[in-house]
């Protein structure tokens, strides 16, 4: 085997090794053997060390002009743009994503950092009349601080970029922890900052553990932001430890389409495998349930299954691959598991299932029928090739059906009807309605997030992601030049 290369923590505009001298391998998913680098093993004294970092940096950050900060984002996304092809290929090899949708994890990146260039020439507060006579009241944009950032894999440039762009663009500093199974892709994103010229200290990665890195991320009191992007557990934990802090939290979901029996059932069946075998099912925003309703069932089943077979599986760097691996071996034993949890429960398994015998974390596409809402199959959510069926004789039922979980965050409706498409706009309980399309795919200038346990409320992206990071000032000028009381002097 070749020796692996060691990458290095990024702390004040410096390449550095952990304080404990620990590291950790990087693997290809679809070829474990295949070892693509050693990263750092961070923990409370790196974090430390960051934090200090971010705390000097943050001064001079704050007071350079934003649309002076939106210029080196500029100068960010180009360097993105010009490396696409590099870094989607790393993305495929680190994550197991398909080439394809390799190039979108990279294209969402260089789109939200140039979006996030451009809020550096608004970051629009608002003026509005005051109730006193020459008196003038306005709201400013204050960065928050340092901003811890905790990033899943699955998305290992586009999600840690929403943050990061976005936190920098505000005036805030950063430091980043990246999942730990893409150290490398986070790697290239912060050199690629360091490139494109900012300046030491502003922004700062340390990799490591979640329990060690991440946490003591968390504690820091001098850490004024955390936004996460992962598991409910962990989401769970960070918001018990994280004390005085502003917290932003998505915490995935179990997502569902609704398919009204006047669909357009070629449309709908193009967006269900999409939505369910895209990325193999590692996205928050997968669709893990579809709610279909009963006169069409046996045709769709029909369809699916069609479909479903002439799926293939292998390397993501291979055009002929249709579902690339899961990415690791945990993740393969969690959706062996569901796939045993359903049967018991008495839901048909009607392809799919087993992990194939393959070199990787392979894992077949899986479609369960005849669900019910009680199952764990139809409520927690597996993040794999795993899809539960379940059906439904109306549209009450189906909307019913598609609020009966914890999770709010992506849905979607198939029907050609629009009063039930609106129906299902004002009744889904999610942070995201798609109607006649799949429950994935986000833009970047939209509001990404959920509602119910897959989050508190912060919404990333758009226009909401420079809420997420920046403190609202309210300003009162008084020019009468004398004492006017509010509430008081009514005339
Ligand atoms: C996620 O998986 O957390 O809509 C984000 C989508 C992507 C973002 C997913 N643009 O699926």
């Amino acid at each position: 085997m070749q020796k692996a290369k060691a990458f290095k923590l990024f702390i004040n505009g410096k390449w550095l090794d952990s304080a404990s001298g620990k590291t950790f391998p990087s693997d290809n998913p679809a070829k474990p053997r295949q070892i693509l680098g050693l990263f750092q093993k961070g923990d409370e004294q790196d974090v430390a060390e960051a934090v200090n970092a971010a705390d000097e940096a943050s001064k001079k950050w704050s007071e350079t002009p934003a649309p002076k900060r939106g210029a080196i984002l500029l100068k960010a996304a180009q360097l993105l743009r010009q490396n696409k092809e590099k870094l989607a290929r790393q993305v495929t090899m680190e994550m197991g994503k398909i080439l394809s949708e390799a190039r979108g994890d990279v294209q969402e990146a260089i789109d939200i950092t140039e979006y996030m260039a451009g809020e550096g020439r608004r970051l629009l507060g608002f003026t509005t009349p005051s109730e006193l006579r020459k008196k003038f009241c306005m709201t400013i944009r204050m960065p928050i601080g340092i901003c811890g950032l905790i990033t899943p894999w699955n998305f290992p440039t586009a999600i840690p970029a929403w943050k990061i762009m976005t936190a920098l663009i505000c005036g805030n500093t950063v430091v980043f922890k990246p999942s730990s199974d893409t150290p490398l892709c986070a790697t290239r994103l912060v050199e690629t900052l360091q490139q494109a010229g900012l300046p030491k200290g502003v922004s700062n990665m340390v990799t490591g553990s979640g329990e060690e890195a991440g946490m003591s991320l968390v504690r820091n009191d001098r850490v004024r932001a955390i936004s996460f992007t992962g598991h409910r557990e962990t989401g769970t934990s960070i918001l018990k430890e994280a004390g005085l802090k502003r917290v932003g939290l998505e915490m995935g979901g179990k997502n569902g389409i609704i398919i009204m029996d006047d669909a357009d059932l070629d449309l709908a069946l193009d967006g269900v495998i999409w939505g369910a075998y895209g990325t193999t099912g590692q996205r928050c925003t997968a669709t893990s349930r579809i709610i279909v309703h009963e006169k069409i069932k046996t045709k769709f089943e029909k369809m699916l299954l069609n479909r479903i077979r002439r799926l293939r599986l292998g390397d993501g760097l291979n055009p002929e691959t249709d579902v690339a691996s899961l990415i690791n071996r945990a993740a393969q034993e969690k959706s062996s598991r569901y796939v045993e949890l359903g049967k018991k429960e008495g839901a048909k398994l009607l392809i799919g299932g087993k992990i194939p015998k393959m070199e990787g974390y392979f894992f077949e596409p899986t479609l369960f029928t005849d669900c019910t809402i009680d199952m764990r199959i139809t409520q927690e959510e597996i993040f794999g090739p795993v899809l539960s069926l379940i059906p439904a004789k109306d549209l009450d039922q189906a909307i019913d059906i598609m609020n009966s979980i914890e999770y709010g965050l992506s849905s979607a409706i198939y029907t050609k009807d629009i009063a039930k498409a609106f129906e299902a706009i004002t009744r889904i309980e999610a942070g995201l309605t798609y109607v006649n399309s799949s429950t994935i795919g986000s833009e970047i200038h939209l509001p990404f997030g959920g509602i119910k346990h897959t989050g508190i409320g912060a919404r990333e992206a758009g226009i909401e992601g420079i809420n997420e990071f920046s403190e609202t000032k309210t300003v009162y000028i008084d020019y009468s030049g004398k004492l006017q009381k509010a509430q008081i002097d009514l005339d």
